[in-house]
């Protein structure tokens, strides 16, 4: 039986694999339930006491040997599964030092919640004309926000965009419906920076245009990322509102995530906070992008990252945000 055993250890230790057809054989051969080392501790049952000793180091050291190489075997065939399941292995690692700065956080958690819903992603110039910012929106020639006081012009015609709202109007244009998406970006309005107004800030809009879009459809769907975003028992209250691109209006409160809607410094006792815009898309709207308003629907919503995030967070001065200040920031750490 030594013999056997011994010749057996120079097998497993020359024995290689190099696919996991040839590794599982191993298994078989030597460490399954009926394989031979199996057999040789049955027969090991049978060995006289005077050898019982040696012959049980032995074969201990056998399947010992025999299990080391297996898990060799294994690391090799799983990291062959890995790699060709993997990808492009040049692309840098995902994980990183430090911490995402928390507007990337709350952009992130805000598409990933609507991307559960179907909507993807798309985005436009930050620079634009007069057409996609206002007139396909529906702005009235004197409307305020036309005014240099409240917009960065470049030109008589060109402007820095006041809201992601353009964007709708560039993909209605180019699109034909169903169009589901969410439009993160970067937006300006000339005001004067203080706690809570900034030349520049981060707005996701969503436009959903398809055939019998309602209402009812818009507000069980900002009723969900509102419990996405602020927990299982968040409530929302929608209040008419005017803007030209919609009809009807109305700005999206949620239940007040401090107080739970008890009322509070943070909500001014009302039990409720200001989270967004929305609306029907205006039929005049579809038109300007050549949408047949007679088939189409649809709605819209704009809400403004710095806001979500300072509700979130309890931020309290929009300037911590782009200040770059390592105490600030090094309070965010998130799986986004
Ligand atoms: N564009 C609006 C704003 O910047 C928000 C909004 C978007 C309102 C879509 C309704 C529909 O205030």
């Amino acid at each position: 039986m030594k013999d056997k055993i011994t010749s057996l250890l120079a097998e497993v230790e020359t024995y290689t694999a190099e696919t996991a057809e040839q590794a599982e054989n191993f298994r078989l051969k030597f460490l399954s339930r009926k394989g031979l080392i199996g057999e040789l501790f049955e027969e090991f049952k049978t060995v006289g006491p005077e050898v019982k000793r040696e012959v049980g180091q032995l074969l201990n050291q056998l399947k010992t040997k025999a299990q080391d190489k297996l898990n060799s075997f294994k690391e090799l065939t799983e990291n062959g599964a890995a790699e060709s399941s993997s990808g492009d292995l040049s692309l840098p690692a995902r994980s990183f030092q430090g911490s995402r700065h928390p507007l990337s956080v709350v952009h992130n958690e805000i598409l990933a919640i609507f991307g559960r819903l179907g909507f993807t992603v798309a985005d436009g110039p930050e620079i634009e004309d007069d057409w996609h910012n206002f007139t396909a929106l529906n702005f009235p020639e004197e409307h305020p926000a036309r005014d240099m006081q409240d917009t960065f012009f470049i030109d008589k015609d060109i402007a820095l965009r006041t809201h992601t709202s353009s964007v709708q109007v560039r993909v209605l244009e180019n699109t034909k419906p169903p169009v589901r998406i969410v439009i993160p970006g970067r937006v300006y309005r000339n005001e004067a920076i203080s706690a809570r107004a900034h030349c520049f800030f981060h707005q996701v809009e969503g436009l959903y245009v398809d055939k019998n879009v309602s209402f009812a459809d818009m507000k069980q769907t900002l009723l969900y990322f509102a419990r996405e975003m602020f927990g299982g028992s968040a409530e929302i209250r929608l209040r008419p509102s005017y803007f030209p691109f919609t009809e009807p209006s109305a700005e999206v409160d949620v239940s007040c995530t401090l107080c739970a809607g008890k009322g509070c410094n943070v909500c001014k006792q009302t039990g409720w906070l200001e989270i967004m815009g929305c609306g029907m898309v205006d039929p005049a709207v579809l038109e300007n992008c050549k949408v047949d308003s007679k088939t189409y629907s649809g709605y819209a919503f704009g809400m403004g990252i710095e806001r979500i995030a300072m509700l979130k967070y309890g931020v309290r001065d929009l300037r911590l945000y782009s200040e770059n200040d390592l105490r600030f920031l090094q309070q965010f750490k998130s799986a986004y």
